[in-house]
């Protein structure tokens, strides 16, 4: 009798070792969206990357329960032909969260949204993320940067921290910047600005220290800057700052965007010679309608375009939260709206909600789709 045993147990950890599933033809959001192995896509709040034939798909990896909402692992990476996008491979942890409690991204830290890009000036990818530290819910609101000589890493942690200390923003008019005469600020609880308190409040309660930064991206133009766009001030107002020609570090350049708005979860495209720009509102993981806004210039000023979803669950955005808008390599001025469906009660099981942007009236518009396919684009 005693060979049983060691066979139960084989057959019991049988199906953690998923087959490898067919080759898929179509996306279809809010399924369970399979890698090459079976598993389901561990990378959320993501961002992606093309590189040499290939897109990169950067995420949050999620543990099972309520735990999901920290940072166990770290930054799940698959890549994907850039002609495909719906097959994945699981290229593994990219960026590791760290056993030394004492490190910035010590194991139970958030750690949100991570974007990667190239520099080709340093031959590094690096990689951008929100993150709070361990222990202190959403109130540090720092940036980390992390960088790696190989697109699927192993990622090295280079620093974190509040955006440009002590420096005014440029749209903050000369005659105003002073702290003598700051208004006063309350701490932003809701998506609503207390009764009477100046939208400015916030962003001068953090002059010295730096400014916030939580849900966020990472943009490169086609000049080869890079900027970083952000959740600032308690939420209340994002802001554009230009990131150095290695793309570590801010230059010190940087705007306040949608004052007052309460926008998260930005993404940024160009195309028309135009910027647009969608995020969400600001409700925490559960999903809100949709924003969308379009520049000639990305400083601004920015024109908002109201609310991209179409159709019956248009006032939710279809159950999602946007985190990415991705260019199709192989159909040029063809976008692909990432976006996040949260199950903030089981992380791991958040669904990704993948549609083509659509143009009605030249504004991009979002339609449901049960199923579709990036080659039929
Ligand atoms: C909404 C943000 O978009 C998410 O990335 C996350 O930070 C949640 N809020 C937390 O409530």
């Amino acid at each position: 009798m005693r060979p049983i045993l060691p066979l139960l147990s084989l057959l019991v950890a049988l199906p953690v070792l998923a087959a490898p599933g067919p080759r898929q033809t179509q996306i279809r959001p809010g399924e369970l969206w399979e890698d090459a192995n079976g598993n389901h896509i561990n990378a959320h709040g993501g961002g992606l990357l093309l590189h040499e034939g290939r897109v990169w798909w950067f995420g949050e990896h999620k543990v099972p329960g309520t735990a999901g909402n920290q940072a166990w692992v770290g930054v799940h990476c698959y890549s994907s032909p850039a002609d495909d996008l719906v097959n994945w491979r699981d290229e593994g942890i990219a960026l590791r969260v760290s056993d030394d409690p004492k490190s910035y991204i010590a194991k139970g830290c958030i750690l949100e949204r991570p974007k990667v890009v190239y520099n080709a000036k340093t031959g590094k990818f690096v990689m951008w993320f929100h993150l709070e530290l361990k222990g202190q819910g959403y109130a540090a609101a720092r940036y980390g940067v992390a960088v790696a000589d190989r697109v699927e890493g192993p990622y090295t942690f280079l620093r974190s921290g509040r955006v440009n200390p002590g420096v005014w923003a440029q749209n903050i008019p000369a005659e105003k910047r002073t702290l003598a005469d700051a208004p006063a600020a309350k701490r932003l609880s809701s998506s609503a600005f207390p009764e009477g308190m100046d939208k400015a409040a916030i962003y001068y309660r953090d002059f010295a220290g730096g400014q916030m930064a939580r849900d966020m991206t990472i943009f490169v133009d086609d000049d080869g800057v890079a900027y970083h766009i952000y959740a600032s001030e308690d939420n209340g107002t994002l802001q554009i700052a230009e990131l150095d020609d290695t793309y570590t570090r801010h230059t010190g350049r940087y705007a306040r965007l949608f004052e007052g708005r309460f926008m998260e979860a930005p993404a940024l495209f160009k195309k028309d010679g135009k910027y647009w720009f969608i995020g969400s509102g600001c409700t925490g993981w559960a999903p809100n309608a949709a924003r969308s806004a379009v520049a000639d210039s990305i400083w601004g000023p920015w024109t908002e375009l109201g609310n991209p979803a179409r159709g019956e669950n248009a006032g939710k955005t279809h159950f999602s939260q946007s985190t990415y808008v991705l260019p199709v390599p192989a159909k040029p001025g063809r976008f692909i709206f990432c976006a996040d469906r949260w199950n903030p009660k089981n992380q791991i099981d958040s669904r990704y909600i993948w549609l083509p942007i659509e143009w009605e009236d030249g504004k991009p518009v979002l339609n449901w789709k049960d199923a579709w396919s990036p080659a039929d684009l």
